[in-house]
């Protein structure tokens, strides 16, 4: 147990992290007012972090599912065209303004973060996606590739990389249906991201990055392109280049015991998940030096509850949520165990 604000605990404290994620669910503080855009976002890593922590109980699952599906953005009939927009999730209220007198939207934000946040907390709280408009998501999401493989996240003026190809696969694999992903492009794409040292950046040609990486890694494993567990049996061949990424990887766990994203920068409790958790896709947890992560990770369990991305820092929803995501790969206290890939328990994909 933490006795002050500047003591390090020795113990995870399951407790102290619900409360902090009661708090976040009750009311987000207004120094999260500048993330309006992303409120679909945040309200996944709240409520994906009380599924780890088994506390999912508390919260009001209809009106949760009223509040998400509020966001979708819908044609406005059956015969208008899907023609080059995007209809999935707004990000939050703001963006679904402004409207028509006829309470038309005159732009459509929507956006594949958004959309994959707002599927993400529909399949925690155990929705039944045949309720819903899923064929519009899938057949617009379609024109979002690119001719190299690549995604957007909107229709138009957008960067196009692998954070928008794992969230088009991760839509594709939630929804089971893959007709809006020219899978073999996309995997190409992928493979053209993997740099000279092994890891993978965001496009190709960038710098290697945990974070990018993990969007390679898990988007692969979703288009069903690298078997589970891949290492357990040693090093095997692969359609990634498994060496080179495992040499690049064991170098991301640094001497305080915590992951980075990339070499030369301080460790950050985020990676732990991003990097953590693409050996665990590749079956090579065994390769990281697994209670030097732990003691790590706990520099960084706040007083208040949550995890901060530094030692000493404040907490916040982002390391929060990837900081109990790590320590959940560590398989010690009583957590619900991930489905990397997805980015949400097991039990919320698959019920167990
Ligand atoms: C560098 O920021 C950050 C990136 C290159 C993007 C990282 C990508 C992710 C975290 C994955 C996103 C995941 C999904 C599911 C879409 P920085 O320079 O601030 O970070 P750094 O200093 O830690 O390298
Ligand atoms: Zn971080």
């Amino acid at each position: 147990m933490a006795s002050d604000l500047f003591s390090i605990d020795s113990e995870f404290d399951r407790n102290r992290h619900v409360r902090f994620l009661d708090m976040m669910y009750d009311l987000l503080p207004s120094d999260y007012q500048s993330q309006e855009i992303n409120h679909l976002t945040l309200a996944y890593f709240t409520l994906s972090s009380l599924d780890i922590l088994g506390s999912l109980d508390q919260v009001d699952k209809e009106a949760i599912v009223a509040w998400v599906l509020s966001f979708q953005a819908h044609r406005r009939n059956q015969d208008e065209p899907i023609s080059g927009k995007l209809y999935g999730f707004y990000g939050s209220r703001s963006l679904q303004f402004p409207a028509d007198v006829h309470r038309n939207l005159k732009h459509n934000g929507s956006h594949l973060a958004s959309t994959y946040s707002a599927l993400a907390i529909l399949k925690i709280i155990g929705y039944d996606f045949s309720l819903f408009d899923s064929e519009s998501i899938v057949r617009s999401m379609k024109n979002l590739q690119q001719p190299d493989g690549s995604f957007m996240p909107i229709h138009i003026g957008a960067e196009a990389d692998l954070r928008f190809v794992y969230c088009a696969a991760a839509i594709s694999y939630l929804l089971d249906d893959w007709n809006g992903v020219d899978k073999e492009k996309a995997k190409e794409y992928i493979l053209s991201c993997q740099s000279y040292d092994g890891g993978f950046g965001l496009c190709p040609g960038l710098e290697s990055h945990g974070g990018a990486t993990y969007c390679a890694v898990a988007s692969l494993r979703l288009m069903g392109y690298i078997e589970d567990d891949l290492l357990s049996e040693g090093v095997s061949s692969s359609i990634i280049n498994i060496a080179m990424l495992l040499d690049w990887m064991m170098q991301r766990q640094t001497a305080d015991g915590g992951f980075h994203g990339r070499p030369n920068k301080p460790s950050d409790t985020c990676y732990g998940f991003w990097v953590g958790g693409v050996l665990k896709i590749l079956g090579g947890s065994r390769f990281a030096d697994r209670e030097a992560m732990r003691d790590s990770l706990l520099t960084c369990q706040s007083v208040y509850g949550g995890f901060s991305k530094f030692p000493g820092d404040l907490p916040e929803l982002y390391h929060s949520y990837y900081g109990l995501s790590a320590y959940s790969l560590l398989e010690e206290a009583k957590l619900n165990s991930l489905c990397v890939e997805l980015g949400i328990t097991n039990r919320a994909a698959y019920g167990s």
